[in-house]
């Protein structure tokens, strides 16, 4: 099949682009389209047609029984496809939608049995991004999307990642440049009490605690062995080809000296070694170690702003691949913020594999 690209270089004429009228009336007649959002590129469908959501597990090589989180314009939809609205859902809602947060809520059954891998509850978000805002408004569906990547490759962050993996085998994507989180949506089940996050994301436990009060982490998120309770989250993610250790320390000065003794011990078995920093540790590499072919440095934001670190790191992950590294080693970042969420990504691409912990 050959894919549509639209270019959408500005929000003026949303949703009358002719870009988005055409999309929407694709995804009417159930077909899939990538589309950005606020967090990374997501694929879309029909959430409520078997056929159309089935074409988004094929496209992504994605295992049937992962869930999709479903995508609504606007909070009053909702009840179009859950069974009930908790107080506390009403809360969250008021405080962050739209926006990088989504919500496990028990399903009316109405979404294609597919979409949520045959379970009672769904997931469901409030994009904060105008062109999925207009598509979704053109199309009047509520689209199951999961990002749209290739299963196991980083999330798109860009129309051209979703070129690489998937041109062909949808029937359009809409590009509207850089999506801006850079990591997916929090994922919070309000299923539970207290909620429990499962996936953390754009939205950190502090700014839900402040509405909510008391929140919980999956424990399947710090221990390898407990079973998570977010299906997607027990397989790998985000993986470089390349084997990626993340390197820990008391203080990023410890964490870049072990980097170089590391590298340093890699370069002399001639391996080409891949560094991920942010813009404070470049010059620190290529004066410590000689700035070779076989040294690759990515830089990765600034540690004093983990939102650009979040913002680029599936890109940068992305580069490795193209650049052929033996071994790849990542400065780990603090746990504050959207640093949960950046480490939660680092350590899937890493398999759990630590340096200095
Ligand atoms: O930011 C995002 O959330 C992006 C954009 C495109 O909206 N979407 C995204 O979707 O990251 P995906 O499919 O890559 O991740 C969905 C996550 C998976 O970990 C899945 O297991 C979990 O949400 N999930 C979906 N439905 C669930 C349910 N009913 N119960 C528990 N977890 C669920
Ligand atoms: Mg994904």
């Amino acid at each position: 099949m050959k894919s549509h690209h639209w270019v959408i270089s500005d929000a003026e004429g949303l949703p009358e682009h002719p870009a988005i009228i055409q999309a929407a009336e694709l995804l009417k007649q159930g077909e899939v389209i990538a589309f950005p959002t606020e967090t990374v590129y997501g694929l879309g469908a029909n959430a409520l047609s078997e056929e159309a959501v089935s074409k988004i597990f094929a496209a992504k090589g994605r295992p049937s029984d992962n869930p999709l989180i479903i995508h609504l314009h606007d909070p009053s939809e909702l009840t179009q496809i859950v069974s009930e609205v908790p107080a506390i859902a009403e809360q969250l809602l008021a405080a962050f939608a739209p926006g990088p947060l989504t919500l496990i809520l028990p399903s009316n059954q109405r979404v294609a049995a597919n979409a949520t891998a045959g379970l009672s509850t769904v997931a469901v978000r409030f994009p904060d991004h105008p062109v999925a805002r207009a598509l979704l408004k053109r199309c009047g569906l509520p689209l199951a999307a999961p990002s749209a990547n290739r299963s196991g490759k980083p999330s798109p962050t860009e129309a051209r990642h979703v070129i690489e993996d998937l041109d062909g085998r949808i029937a359009g994507i809409l590009d509207a440049g850089s999506s801006g989180v850079g990591v997916e949506s929090t994922v919070l089940d309000l299923t539970a009490t207290p909620p429990v996050i499962l996936r953390p994301g754009g939205i950190s436990r502090d700014e839900l605690e402040a509405v909510i009060g008391e929140v919980v982490t999956d424990p399947a998120l710090a221990d390898e062995n407990a079973a998570p309770r977010s299906p997607g989250m027990k397989y790998r993610h985000y993986a470089p080809d390349a084997p990626l250790w993340i390197v820990n320390g008391n203080s990023i000065v410890d964490i870049q000296e072990r980097i170089v003794a590391e590298a340093k011990q890699h370069l002399l078995e001639g391996k080409r070694v891949g560094i991920l920093t942010t813009t404070e540790g470049k010059a620190y590499y290529i004066d410590q170690l000689n700035n070779s072919d076989s040294l690759i440095i990515e830089v990765c934001g600034s540690r004093h702003n983990l939102p650009s670190v979040a913002n680029q790191l599936y890109d940068r992950l992305r580069r490795f691949n193209d650049l052929d590294v033996h071994t790849i080693f990542a400065e780990a970042f603090p746990l504050t913020g959207i640093g949960t969420a950046i480490m939660n990504r680092l350590n899937k691409a890493a398999g759990g594999r630590h340096i200095g912990l």
